[in-house]
């Protein structure tokens, strides 16, 4: 069988994150634009091909996969590529997981736990309708409220994401992390990163969260977590809790010497990091060349990942990187 997945740095490969569209059904300020355009239908990988392309890298010794979008649930087939992926789980995956908005996880959440899937990271900036509302210009936030009450209820373990915003949802972090140890939930801080022109400057609400977690530890007992998700954040636990507190902190502490993910998009591009355009065309391979050719689409891009991505966010600095998050799936 092919060999194990490493970059040049000795980076293991284990962690595929999968956009299985990049289409949403809110806006939020930090990601999009009002005005967002989307990737015509025919640009999108089949479900098959979505498929094919992830079991290989299971045979190559990823463990864990995560759909995200935009919206993965507002993709029509989702469902049934949860079922397939979810044949995995246990056998070759460790992991079969999605980072949602939530606004479908109600309609979604049983099937997904019937398919394999024990945990999904809910998006939920604000508990406010108002703040909420400002946030994602659509969102209703009750919908998502009951789409998390409807994961637990299926048994999903729930983890919330929180992209902090000052100015916006500053106020509401240390109820947020309240109101999650009070369900049994997780919480996990962003900072915000420069992807795409949003049509406003990120500085503008840019809180990092080293004055965050300084301000946390005055007001709850928190210890730090040697726990890994295996993703990007760094722990604590909150004591008298099964929460653990997550900070994903990519402009004041970088992860990347630990890197162990490969972004695939809609289209069926490979990215090596979320901070760069460096990538490899995989639906081409397997299109022209089947497996064959799509392993060694998949070896050439690990020559090519980069050492770690440069975000910096600056007053009237134009992001980084031109590519939303919507198009990698964060
Ligand atoms: P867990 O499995 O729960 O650890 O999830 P995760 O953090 O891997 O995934 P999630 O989709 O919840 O991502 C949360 C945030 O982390 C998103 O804003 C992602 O963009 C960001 N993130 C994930 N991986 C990376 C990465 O490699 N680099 C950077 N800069 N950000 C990342
Ligand atoms: N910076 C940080 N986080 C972002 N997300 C989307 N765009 C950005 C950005 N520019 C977050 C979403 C979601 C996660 C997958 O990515 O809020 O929680
Ligand atoms: Fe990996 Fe790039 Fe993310 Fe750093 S920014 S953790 S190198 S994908």
């Amino acid at each position: 069988s092919a060999p194990a997945l490493k970059d040049r740095f000795g980076r293991g490969i284990r962690y595929l994150r999968i956009s299985v569209t990049d289409r949403c059904d809110l806006r939020c300020r930090y990601c999009m634009s009002e005005a967002m355009t989307f990737l015509p239908r025919a640009a999108v990988l089949s479900l098959e091909e979505i498929a094919l392309i992830a079991e290989r890298f299971i045979a190559r010794g990823v463990r864990k996969i995560r759909l995200t979008g935009g919206e993965p649930l507002v993709r029509r087939d989702v469902a049934e590529l949860v079922r397939r992926l979810g044949r995995h789980v246990g056998e070759g995956l460790d992991e079969l997981t999605l980072t949602t908005n939530g606004t479908r996880l109600a309609e979604h959440a049983q099937a997904l736990a019937d398919a394999g899937v024990r945990r999904v990271n809910v998006s939920l900036d604000s508990r406010d309708p108002e703040v909420f509302r400002h946030i994602t210009r659509h969102g209703d936030v009750a919908q998502v409220i009951a789409g998390i009450d409807a994961a637990r209820a299926a048994g999903l373990r729930v983890k919330i994401n929180m992209v902090a915003l000052k100015g916006l949802n500053e106020a509401e972090i240390a109820p947020m992390l309240e109101w999650a140890a009070a369900r049994g939930m997780d919480l996990t801080l962003i900072e915000t990163m420069p992807l795409g022109s949003v049509g406003e400057d990120r500085a503008d609400r840019f809180l990092p969260l080293t004055g965050v977690l300084a301000d946390l530890r005055g007001r709850f007992d928190l210890a730090p977590d040697s726990f890994t998700s295996g993703g990007p954040a760094r722990y604590w636990r909150l004591a008298g809790s099964d929460t653990r507190l997550g900070l994903i902190s990519p402009l004041t502490a970088n992860f990347c010497d630990g890197c162990n993910r490969v972004r695939l998009t809609t289209e069926g591009k490979l990215y090596l990091c979320l901070g760069h355009d460096d990538q490899v065309d995989l639906k081409a391979a397997i299109r022209s060349g089947g497996i064959a050719a799509l392993d060694a689409a998949i070896d050439a891009a690990l020559t090519i990942k980069p050492a770690r991505h440069d975000f910096r966010i600056a007053r009237g600095a134009t992001p980084a990187v031109a590519r939303h998050m919507s198009v990698t799936g964060g």
